[in-house]
């Protein structure tokens, strides 16, 4: 049987999330993400479309890298003003029975204890529809917020990432035994105690004696996603991630990042196709090809160039005001986000700053829904990718038009599901248990 394309949302909870400056084009409604029914459109458009999730991103700190200050971030809403990424999941959960929700939680910025707690919390209200992006943070900006003069250096982030996986699968796998919740009203026994252990950590970088606050959800351990692909950033997802997010521009380097991807999973033991790996993208679709390359011209006008430049200087930790416009971006040291150098080499700073006006954290791509059809399915043979998180320009328009022009066309040509899988986040992309399985690290924490 052909592979079936995943397909996520790519989207944060803020406006024009890689879309810099598009919150002014007339009919964006993005500034709308304060409120519960702005979330709530989304949700119900991406589930007629059998979207299988949304991928929220999300950033600890502002962008002050580039000129210095935060002020260029702030006038052209670059990712900041920005709220809580996993407060929308209920919201949007509520409306919605089968879209997953991978959601990106920092690892510096909440001890484990409680950022466990409230993935468990959210994994019950979810019936298991939850993931988490494991991210380890990339600005000072947000170092400072928690009482540190600057983030820690890039490879000891991951150090750190990995012990608290430790404490994380103690808590989700270990603390709670199958069978420990009893509701037994006979004999006025909630929990047998015997059932409930305290997990014991005594690390470099986290200590803690305690039992975890909830009992076990559906999937105990959420869907695990990824998305760094420096060299520490490939092992980290061959030994931790399901789900692994790249960007890239040509089919051939994601080619070349899934194939290594794949063995980073199969030296940890694992089944190289036990990873899930989504390549970013941007679709413009129009009933021909004409009218959408006229889309992406109309939405380019709205662009905010120094907004795009400050989201590049955040994520790579350079400084893009003292750049020339027409410089090419080679592979420069960056203790920030290293695969979004590596992503972007061959372009120019203006070429990359301009993608960044409509979405292009990925290829951008324009066109009917027979293009657009098209260049998917041949992206998706060549890259050897399983899916796509689908970044968008203007908000709901960008959503819509694909539910409505590309989805059909997908499905006509059965390159798309038409019903959703049943069951949990995990059992929905694996078609098998809920919950972690061996050999993955995190099932042998189970007791
Ligand atoms: C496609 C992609 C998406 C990412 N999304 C986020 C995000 O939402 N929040 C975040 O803090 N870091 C994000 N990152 C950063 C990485 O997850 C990672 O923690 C780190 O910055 C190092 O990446 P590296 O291994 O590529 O150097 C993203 C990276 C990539 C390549």
């Amino acid at each position: 049987m052909a592979k079936e394309m995943l397909l996520c949302a790519f989207d944060m909870n803020c406006v024009s999330h890689q879309s810099q400056g598009l919150w002014r084009h007339p009919r964006d409604h993005s500034e709308q993400f304060n409120t519960m029914k702005y979330w709530q459109d989304l949700a119900r458009t991406l589930e007629r479309g059998l979207f299988d999730g949304i991928f929220l991103a999300d950033v600890t700190g502002v962008y002050d890298v580039f000129g210095g200050s935060p002020d260029t971030a702030l006038r052209a809403a670059t990712q900041v003003p920005t709220n809580d990424p996993f407060s929308i999941v209920p919201v949007m959960a509520s409306v919605t029975e089968n879209l997953c929700f991978g959601v990106t939680g920092s690892i510096p910025y909440e001890p484990p204890y409680s950022f466990a707690r409230r993935i468990s919390t959210l994994d019950h209200l979810t019936s298991g529809r939850m993931g988490w992006n494991i991210v380890t943070g990339y600005l000072d900006s947000a170092a400072k917020g928690i009482g540190q003069p600057k983030k820690e250096a890039h490879d000891t982030r991951y150090d750190i990432a990995h012990e608290y996986m430790q404490v994380v699968y103690g808590l989700w796998e270990q603390s709670w035994e199958d069978g420990a919740v009893l509701r037994d009203r006979k004999s006025g026994v909630f929990t047998d105690p015997a059932k409930v252990h305290p997990v014991n950590h005594d690390g470099k970088y986290f200590k803690l004696n305690a039992i975890h606050l909830c009992e076990p959800s559906p999937q105990r351990t959420p869907v695990l996603f990824q998305a760094g692909s420096s060299p520490k950033g490939q092992a980290f997802a061959g030994e931790h991630a399901e789900c692994v997010f790249i960007g890239g521009h040509n089919a051939g380097r994601h080619a070349k990042s899934v194939a290594s991807l794949r063995a980073q999973a199969s030296a940890h033991g694992r089944d190289p196709d036990d990873l899930k790996i989504f390549g970013a993208i941007t679709v413009i679709v129009a009933r021909t090809d004409a009218e959408a390359k006229e889309k992406l011209a109309d939405y380019k006008k709205y662009g905010s160039q120094e907004g795009a430049l400050a989201l590049l200087s955040g994520w790579t930790g350079i400084d893009f005001s003292s750049l020339d416009m027409d410089a090419t971006v080679e592979q420069v040291e960056s203790d920030a986000i290293q695969s979004a150098l590596m992503a972007h080499g061959g372009a120019t700073v203006r070429e990359w700053a301009e993608d960044l006006t409509v979405g292009g954290a990925g290829p951008i791509i324009t066109g009917s829904p027979q293009t657009i059809a098209d260049k998917l399915q041949r992206w998706f043979e060549e890259s050897g990718l399983d899916g796509f998180n689908l970044a968008y320009t203007v908000m709901p328009e960008s959503i819509e038009d694909f539910v409505d022009l590309v989805i059909p066309e997908l499905q006509q040509r059965g390159a798309f599901k038409r019903s959703y899988h049943p069951g949990s986040f995990r059992e929905k992309l694996f078609d098998r248990q809920p919950r972690l399985q061996e050999p993955h690290p995190g099932a042998g924490y189970r007791l």
